[in-house]
């Protein structure tokens, strides 16, 4: 099969993609996804892959009775599935998985980081970052330093280049190492990953990548860009239930100590002491590994090698170029971060609807179109209420007001429609068409919905219960109205 042909084919086998909602009018119909960088829908062969594999299920780390003997090469052909597909050379890179996604990754390695060079207190962090490669950090460092990005207002958004520089000279060998992300889960700005890693490299610093929102979307080299740690949740690239992938030099892991300890990570155990194993990637793998989510993932990315990464973003920026021009000619919208192009974005958009909260947008996006989209801050909200600031400060709301009361909170806040493998043009069209409708009945709208909690809205006569959705015990029944 040409890669061409496979991605075909893979785009039209995602478990749940045409799954039918209804909406307002009484209609019922295919949803269309918008919300992978949530969470994205799971691939179809890669999951019968880690389905076929329960067939054979046993633990790993034993090779002697046949089901361990094969859980154990498959768990090993994950990894090397993983270094393959971010270009790490395993003569120089090892891969570790590590809890359910990437803030498991930021964690273990800030700890460890901050624990094995203590002289150098200074950790740098970028103001776009996710709230779970800030937070730790912040936890672990003497000092986090937020660097700004360049644009400003609706435009913030890429990593200022020169600031970052101006920082290095400052702090030189202080630092540690700077956590950044590939791509924002806010506006999908990339990061000049290579040159981001020479300047560090040039202070002996470290280049931690948060490669979430990267990992499904453009090709990465970790050879090529010099990056020592790279982060991703396999959730985030067609695989959820598997678990989140640290991969980092050997060198950098070497000279570290193991964050966990437990089973499978020692050489041996005496009551008075204990040996952790050189061996790894064993040393940060403590405990039964989550091996169905891993042969899950490593399906999904083998598949994707396949298919070329290069051939994958070079069909999301057509879709980005398409999305953002009819997006940005609709008078009534905001379009969030920076002009794709400027800087290179991956298909992630944000945005406002005026005279819509960011809630309301969601739900009547939802409830109108059948449109899934998510709103909020997503858990990035320095950098949110940066882009925010102008519209805010003319609402006369001050942006970094602390526990505002939800009044605020619902203002403060945007729509996002993130792309994946599956999204096809006439899904964006579709997303145009609605926020156009939306926008041309304001008021119909408004007087139809009602707020709840600190920033949702809920349609007053269109609810359809969370249990008519999906409910876990109806699925039960299925099996105990069979038969014994
Ligand atoms: C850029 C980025 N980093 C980190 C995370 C955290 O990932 P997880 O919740 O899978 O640990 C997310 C999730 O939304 C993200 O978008």
């Amino acid at each position: 099969m040409s890669n061409s042909d496979l991605l075909t084919s893979l785009q039209n086998n995602f478990i749940g993609r045409d799954t039918e909602y209804p909406t307002v009018d009484g209609r019922r119909g295919p949803r269309i996804y918008l919300d992978s960088a949530a969470s994205t829908l799971m691939m179809g062969p890669a999951y019968n892959v880690g389905h076929e594999f329960l067939v054979h299920y046993a633990s790993t780390h034993s090779d002697l009775h046949y089901a361990a003997r094969g859980a154990s090469h498959a768990f090993e052909w994950a990894h090397q599935r993983v270094l393959e597909f971010v270009g790490a050379n395993p003569e120089n890179y090892c891969t570790f998985f590590a809890g359910s996604g990437a803030t498991a990754g930021f964690n273990r390695m800030a700890a460890s980081l901050s624990r094995a060079r203590p002289e150098r207190s200074v950790v740098l962090v970028s103001e776009m970052e996710h709230h779970s490669n800030d937070l730790p950090h912040r936890h672990h460092s003497g000092q986090v330093i937020h660097i700004p990005c360049a644009g400003e207002f609706e435009r913030y958004g890429g990593l200022d280049m020169d600031k970052l520089r101006a920082i290095c000279d400052e702090h030189g060998e202080n630092i540690n190492y700077i956590a950044v992300t590939g791509a924002s889960n806010v506006s999908g700005a990339i990061t000049p990953l290579a040159e981001v890693a020479e300047l560090m490299h040039a202070v002996g610093a470290y280049l931690l990548v948060d490669a979430s929102q990267m990992i499904a979307h453009a090709p990465v080299s970790m050879d090529d860009a010099d990056i020592d740690v790279l982060v991703f949740s396999g959730h985030k690239i067609y695989a959820p239930g598997s678990p989140g992938a640290v991969i980092a030099k050997k060198s950098l892991l070497n000279a570290i100590k193991p964050a966990e300890l437990g089973g499978g990570m020692v050489d041996d155990v005496y009551i008075a002491e204990y040996m952790p194993t050189a061996t790894l990637p064993d040393r940060e793998e403590a405990g039964t590994p989550n091996i169905v989510g891993a042969i899950t993932l490593g399906a999904v990315l083998d598949l994707l090698t396949r298919v070329g990464m290069d051939m994958v973003r070079e069909k999301e920026i057509d879709l980005i170029d398409f999305a953002w021009k009819e997006l940005s000619a609709i008078e009534d919208v905001t379009l969030y971060g920076p002009d794709p192009a400027d800087i290179p974005r991956t298909g992630t958009l944000t945005f406002n609807i005026k005279g819509f909260d960011h809630g309301l947008t969601a739900a009547a996006i939802n409830d109108y179109h059948n449109i899934q989209v998510r709103n909020g801050c997503f858990c990035a909200h320095p950098y949110v209420r940066e882009l925010l600031k102008r519209e805010l400060w003319e609402m006369d709301i001050d942006p970094d007001a602390p526990n505002a009361e939800g009044d605020i909170e619902r203002k403060r806040g945007m729509a996002r429609a993130s792309l994946g493998l599956y999204t096809t043009r006439a899904d964006l069209e579709a997303l145009v068409a609605a926020i156009r409708d939306l926008a041309g009945r304001r008021e119909e709208i408004l007087s139809l919905y009602e707020p709840i909690g600190s920033n949702g809205y809920r349609h007053k006569n269109f609810t359809p219960a969370a249990v008519d959705i999906f409910d876990p015990e109806r699925s039960l029944e299925q099996f105990l109205a069979q038969p014994a």
